[in-house]
């Protein structure tokens, strides 16, 4: 098989993460936006970052309160995470639109997701602007699994999570 040049190099990694970043502002909104830009990137200390654009909404609010949630999405949360990455919360409460039950986390002020499996509480301890999105580096502070997904080492069993591939 030949090899020829790929030109386009937007989002050149594949296959990329659909999560809901979840966030509370200084004025205590809750907000939640899809985020695909993500990844982890260490794990002594445990980090993840998250890339968000700064025209969004969640920006600001990351940015003023130093905390973010980033939560695993199932399947059956499609729509509700179409929407979340469409609309904005300068616009609408989303969440309570969307019917997404939240509360407030054990480490941050950020809310968690309680219909996503996975919610992992975050600081954020640096930022990059890395181009179109500026890369948060969050300090996995606390991680809330369903009871289900936990095996007795405490590890999580991501086989038994039917995870969203949105594209
Ligand atoms: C599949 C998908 C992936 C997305 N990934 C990102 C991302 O990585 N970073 C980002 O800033 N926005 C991303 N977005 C767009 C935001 O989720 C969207 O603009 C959202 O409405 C912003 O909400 P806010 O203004 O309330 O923060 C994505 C949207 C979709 C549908």
């Amino acid at each position: 098989m030949e090899k020829i040049e790929v030109s386009n190099f937007k989002g050149s990694l594949n296959p990329m993460p659909d999560l809901l970043v979840s966030c509370r502002g200084v004025n205590g909104d809750v907000n939640a936006l899809a985020v695909a830009y993500a990844g982890n990137c260490s794990y002594a200390p445990p980090m993840v970052m998250v890339g968000i654009v700064p025209s969004r909404h969640s920006y600001n609010m990351i940015k003023e309160t130093g905390e973010f949630v980033v939560n695993l999405v199932p399947e059956n949360l499609r729509e509700k995470y179409a929407y979340l990455g469409s609309i904005s919360r300068r616009d609408e409460d989303k969440l309570a639109k969307a019917e997404m039950k939240h509360e407030k986390g054990v480490k941050v002020d950020a809310p968690i997701l309680l219909d996503c499996p996975v919610n992992i509480e975050c600081t954020v301890v640096d930022s990059i602007v890395t181009g179109s999105h500026e890369m948060f580096i969050g300090k996995v502070e606390y991680i809330h699994a369903d009871e289900n997904l936990v095996d007795e080492n405490g590890n999580i069993d991501y086989s038994k999570i039917n995870l969203l591939k949105f594209r």
